[in-house]
């Protein structure tokens, strides 16, 4: 394994990552059982980092049953100590158009059922971490070190669903009450084991689609138009910080 101290995690539409120059696969096993997929070790943009593709190799684990707590638990065992996770998101914000990408500064946790601590048992530590601000101070640098970049959001509240299936529309009116501005599914309990772990986290979503009841009417067919143009940004951004980023 490299010394790669950060790790980037992939999620919907970068289950592979082009441009990421693998070196090495390796299949971990933890207390928590078996992460989605061997940690592969290699360079993006001539810097060392470690890539997880959070729904399995070919795709196949749907958002509810990924085993988030083993996959920490690797990243962390093996010596990362950043995170930049990726996810898909669906907008319910005028300004953040399908392929676009953000950096949102807050989350709402919808999900349920999913094992989303690490104080799990009684010869576990109980910790009561602080979530106020879920994700690390390492989203603003994120930012600061991109510079300007068109199609590029800072900010906004992510919903995490339970999935796998889309919200309805009056789900997503809710979560428009909610104050939130874009849903996708992954990020919770992700972000929460990060922190338990002492993790930089930080999440950049990928806006496919307009959410439930707010666009054209076909989802699919929004995510099938606009994904690829959002994970072009998405390369753009990370071939800007990574190298920056010591
Ligand atoms: N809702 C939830 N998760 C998603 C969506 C959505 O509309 N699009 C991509 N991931």
């Amino acid at each position: 394994m490299s010394q790669a101290r950060i790790a980037v995690i992939g999620g919907t539409a970068m289950n592979e990552w082009p441009g990421f120059e693998a070196a090495g696969a390796r299949d971990v096993d933890t207390p928590w059982g078996a992460p989605s997929a061997p940690l592969q070790s290699g360079r993006f943009a001539d810097t060392p980092v470690i890539f997880l593709a959070r729904h399995g190799p070919g795709h196949h684990i749907p958002p509810h049953r990924i085993n988030f707590r083993a996959n920490m638990h690797a990243l962390a065992e093996a010596g990362v100590t950043r995170v930049i996770a990726v996810a898909a998101v669906g907008s319910m914000l005028d300004a953040f158009p399908p392929g676009h990408i953000a950096l949102p500064d807050d989350v709402v946790d919808y999900t349920w059922g999913r094992s989303h601590s690490f104080s799990d048992s009684a010869d576990a530590p109980l910790q009561h971490i602080d979530f106020t601000v879920p994700f690390d101070p390492l989203r603003g640098r994120l930012i600061a070190l991109a510079g300007a970049e068109e199609g590029r959001h800072d900010g906004g509240v992510l919903a995490v669903t339970q999935g796998p299936r889309l919200e309805t529309a009056a789900e997503v009116r809710r979560l428009v009450k909610d104050g939130c501005g874009m849903v996708g599914m992954t990020t919770m309990p992700e972000a929460a084991l990060a922190r338990e772990l002492g993790l930089e986290y930080a999440v950049v979503t990928v806006c496919v689609n307009w959410a439930a009841g707010m666009g054209s009417g076909d989802i699919h067919g929004e995510i099938a138009e606009h994904a690829a143009r959002g994970m072009a940004r998405l390369r753009d951004h990370l071939s800007a910080v990574l190298p920056r980023l010591s």
